[in-house]
């Protein structure tokens, strides 16, 4: 089907079924394009929570769509691909987590929000990249805790809050097979450029890093910084938003550079304008969840957003 005609009837659709579009900045170009809020995932949460509208559509991912239920479950929520899945939800199954936690009683559970529901439901405390430095460092300094599922980001809090948080040994397919030297190659080319990464890459990478955050963090980085140049250790779909909001600065990636698609996120890049188009049509697949498991889910959720307000993290 014609782009332009596939774009205009997904704008049709949506008005006539009162109907709004959450994507993530990972998500193709003219998905992102198309979205009424782009966001990354602490973003869409809060944004999920507050829609009035009939049907959410959610370019994300699957744990994505399901925190939108979970914090609206009276709206229809819809995932164009329901394949859309996560290296990380993937890693940490519902049977053999339970069986981690049991055999450490004395710990708090914080889980990254990329996570199944059922995990979410385990735990006593949600976050993002966003967040977790944060809700990390408000908790007591005594408090035991398991960090699941990305050993990569609870690596991270650990080395800059001196934590020695449990992980899960879970990895964000996408961020984890980064390799530092290749950054490093493009920082001996580009010596004026700063390296700009976000926490689920890999610690070699993210010790040569000269800033270290969320994909919302990095958008600001470069926003407030006085460099021109930066080379992104992240999935390559944010590119379109650091080029909207910075026009006139210069971003580098390694995949770029090699001409390749290689960190594209395979998960998300599963949306395609033409996926969005048949959910809308059809309102369908639909996430759906037992009215238990979204109450469960919900609260650790409820706990990160309370927390994350308190802290002047949100508003
Ligand atoms: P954030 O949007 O929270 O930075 O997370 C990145 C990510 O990998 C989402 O899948
Ligand atoms: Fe999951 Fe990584 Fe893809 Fe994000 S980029 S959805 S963490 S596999």
């Amino acid at each position: 089907m014609d782009t332009e005609f596939l774009k205009s009837e997904i704008l049709r659709l949506k008005k006539e079924k009162n109907a709004v579009i959450l994507g993530h900045y990972y998500q193709r170009d003219e998905i992102q394009e198309l979205s009424d809020y782009i966001g990354d995932s602490l973003a869409l949460a809060q944004r999920a929570q507050q829609c009035e509208n009939d049907i959410i559509v959610f370019c994300g991912v699957h744990f994505m769509a399901e925190t939108a239920k979970i914090l609206n479950p009276t709206r229809k929520v819809l995932l164009p691909d329901m394949e859309a899945s996560c290296s990380l939800a993937e890693s940490c199954s519902a049977a053999e987590f339970s069986k981690f936690k049991a055999e450490h009683p004395d710990h708090m559970v914080i889980s990254y929000v990329n996570c199944t529901a059922e995990i979410k439901a385990l735990s006593d405390l949600i976050c993002t990249s966003g967040n977790a430095e944060k809700l990390v460092r408000a908790l007591p300094e005594n408090q035991k805790i398991i960090f699941a599922p990305d050993k990569n980001l609870g690596g991270y809090i650990n080395s800059v809050t001196g934590r020695n948080m449990l992980l899960w040994n879970g990895v964000c397919m996408v961020h984890d097979a980064m390799k530092a030297e290749e950054f490093l190659k493009l920082k001996v080319a580009h010596p004026d450029a700063a390296i700009i990464a976000h926490p689920e890459c890999n610690s070699a990478l993210l010790k040569v890093a000269d800033f270290v955050g969320s994909t919302k963090a990095m958008l600001n980085y470069i926003k407030d910084s006085g460099k021109q140049k930066f080379i992104v250790a992240t999935e390559p779909g944010i590119l379109y938003e650091m080029r909207k909001q910075c026009p006139d600065k210069e971003y580098l990636t390694v995949a770029s550079d090699k001409s390749c698609n290689c960190s594209d996120c395979s998960y998300m890049k599963l949306n395609t304008l033409e996926k969005l188009y048949k959910c809308l049509c059809d309102e369908s697949p639909e996430i759906t969840m037992s009215d238990e498991l979204i109450e469960k889910a919900k609260k650790p959720i409820i706990r990160m957003l309370d927390m994350s307000r308190e802290l002047g993290i949100i508003k």
